[in-house]
C-alpha cells in the first residue's frame, strides 16, 4: 500500500467509526422528531429566523452575527420543554408567555415546587437590539449566554441547583439525551454530533430569544420614512406627538428640582427607537424587594425595552418594575412625576434628583395622558403569535 492509500484509508476509517459512533443517529433522520412535533416544528427546510429589524436599529449585542435557524429551532423546543425541570413541571414558557410579550401575569412567577421567584419575569422581546449585555434585572449576569443555564440551575425556578437534596444539571443533561427527538435535534444542529451538553442548550436558547422581535408598532410605521425621531410622526394623533416630544424630551428644572419647561426625560434612560435601558442608568426609585414594601433593594438598574410592556389589547403585559407592583401605566407615570426613594438609597439614578431634592415633573393630567399615548404606541401585534415562536409541543 503506498502512503497515500494508507492516509486515505485511515481518514475513512475515522469517518466511518464517527458514524458509527455513541453520537450516531439511526433509522430516519427525523423519525422521533416527526412522530413527536408533527408539522408544528418545520426541519426540512426549518423556519427562517432572520431578523427584520428595520434600518434604524442599530442596536445589537451580537454584533451583526446572524441567528443559525436550526440552533433557534432547537432553542425553541428546549424553551417550550417541561423535561428542563426537575418534576417535568415547568418550561421557561411557564414564566415567558408568548401571550404576553413573554413576560407573566403573575406579580411573581411559580416555580417547580410551588414557589414563587424572587422578582417578576421580565419580557424577553428585542432583547438582542440592546447596549446592555448584562441581564436581569440587577445585571447580574454577564450576557444572555451567561444567563440562559441561571433558570435551570435555579432552585426556585426549574430546580436542577445541584443542592438541597436537588439534581445538578448532569442529571438534566442525561435525561435529554435519553429523549430520542433531542438525540436528533443535537446532532442536526451540531454537525452530526448529538450529545447533549450544557454548553450547546446555553448556544441553542440564546438564538431562540435573541431571534424574538417586533418591529410592526405604529411607532414603526410612523418612524420608517423619517429622517428624525423628533419630528412630529404623520400617522400619530396630537397627542401622540405631544407624549413623544414629552418622553425624547429633558425636563428644565429650577434649583429646587420643579420643572419649568421641557419634557419628562424618559429616553434619557430608555432610549429610542430600540427603547433599551442606557447601560449607565442607576436605580429609579423603585426600591424595595417584590413582595415586602418596608423592605430594601437598591440593586435594580435594567429594564427589559420598553416595546411591548403594553398588550395589543392596550393592558400592559403583566405588572410592571421588577417588584411587580405597578398594575397600570398611569401608576408608573406617577411614580415618575415625583420619584420618592427610600431614605438610604444612594444608588438613585442623577437624572431623577436635582442636588438633594428629587424631581417634581408637575405632569398635567393632559401631559400624562399624552405620555401615556405615546407608550402605547410601541406595541406591535405579529410577535404575539407568529409560529416562529411558538409552543411545538
Ligand atoms: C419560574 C419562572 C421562570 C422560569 C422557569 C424562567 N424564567 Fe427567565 N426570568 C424569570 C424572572 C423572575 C426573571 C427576572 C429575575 C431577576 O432579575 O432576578 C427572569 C429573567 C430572564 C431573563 C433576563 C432578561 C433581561 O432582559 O435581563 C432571560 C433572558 C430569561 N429569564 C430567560 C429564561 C430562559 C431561557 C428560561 C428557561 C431556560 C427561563 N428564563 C426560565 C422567571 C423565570
Ligand atoms: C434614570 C433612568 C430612568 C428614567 C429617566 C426613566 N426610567 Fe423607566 N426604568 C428605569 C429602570 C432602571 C427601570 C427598571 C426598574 C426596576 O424595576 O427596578 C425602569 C422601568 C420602567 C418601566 C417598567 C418596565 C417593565 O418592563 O416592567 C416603565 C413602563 C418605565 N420605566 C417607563 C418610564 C417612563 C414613561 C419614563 C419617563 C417618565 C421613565 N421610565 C424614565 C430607568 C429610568
Amino acid at each position: 500500500m503506498s502512503y497515500k492509500t494508507v492516509v486515505i484509508f485511515v481518514v475513512a476509517l475515522i469517518v466511518s467509526s464517527c458514524e458509527d459512533g455513541p453520537g450516531a443517529v439511526y433509522g430516519e433522520p427525523f423519525e422521533a422528531v416527526i412522530a413527536q412535533f408533527g408539522e408544528a416544528l418545520p426541519v426540512e427546510p426549518p423556519l427562517s429566523y432572520e431578523s427584520k429589524a428595520p434600518r434604524y436599529i442599530q442596536k445589537d449585542v451580537r454584533n451583526g452575527q446572524a441567528i443559525d435557524d436550526k440552533r433557534a429551532t432547537l432553542g425553541r423546543v428546549l424553551f417550550y420543554d417541561k423535561s428542563l425541570s426537575d418534576n417535568g413541571t415547568i418550561a421557561c414558557a411557564s414564566c415567558h408567555q408568548q401571550a404576553h410579550g413573554f413576560s407573566d401575569t403573575a406579580q411573581r412567577s411559580i416555580g417547580l415546587n410551588g414557589e414563587v421567584t424572587s422578582r417578576h419575569s421580565m419580557r424577553l422581546v428585542n432583547n438582542r437590539f440592546a447596549i446592555e449585555q448584562r441581564m436581569f434585572w440587577d445585571e447580574r449576569a454577564l450576557d444572555l449566554e451567561d444567563q440562559v443555564l441561571q433558570p435551570i440551575k435555579d432552585h426556585i425556578e426549574m430546580g436542577f441547583s445541584g443542592s438541597n437534596g436537588q439534581p445538578g444539571i448532569n442529571v438534566l443533561l442525561q435525561k435529554l439525551q435519553a429523549l430520542p427527538y433531542y438525540k436528533e435535534l443535537f446532532a442536526w444542529t451540531f454537525d452530526g454530533d448529538s450529545t447533549v451538553t450544557a454548553g450547546k442548550i446555553a448556544l441553542a436558547l440564546t438564538d431562540f430569544v435573541h431571534s424574538i422581535e417586533s418591529f410592526d408598532a405604529k411607532f414603526d410605521d410612523g418612524f420608517t420614512n423619517l429622517a428624525a425621531l423628533n419630528q412630529p410622526f404623520q400617522n400619530f394623533t396630537a397627542q401622540e406627538n405631544q407624549g413623544k416630544a414629552l418622553f425624547l424630551t429633558p425636563p428644565s428644572l429650577n434649583i429646587n428640582g420643579v420643572r419649568t419647561g421641557g419634557g419628562a426625560g424618559c429616553a434619557g434612560c430608555h432610549q429610542p427607537p430600540e427603547f433599551d435601558i442606557d447601560p449607565n442608568s442607576l436605580n429609579n426609585g423603585v426600591d424595595h424587594v417584590a413582595g415586602d414594601p418596608s423592605s430594601a433593594d437598591f440593586t435594580n438598574t435594567r429594564s427589559p425595552s420598553l416595546r411591548e410592556v403594553i398588550g395589543p389589547n392596550g393592558d400592559p403585559n403583566g405588572p410592571m418594575m421588577h417588584t411587580g407592583d405597578f398594575i397600570e401605566l398611569t401608576t408608573v407615570i406617577e411614580h415618575y412625576n415625583e420619584v420618592i426613594p427610600d431614605v438610604n438609597n444612594l444608588n438613585l439614578d442623577q437624572r431623577l434628583k436635582r442636588g438633594p431634592n428629587t424631581l417634581k415633573l408637575e405632569l398635567t393630567t393632559q401631559e400624562r395622558e399624552a405620555l401615556e399615548a405615546f407608550v402605547k404606541t410601541l406595541t406591535g401585534s405579529t410577535v404575539y403569535t407568529d409560529q416562529r415562536w411558538s409552543s411545538p409541543f
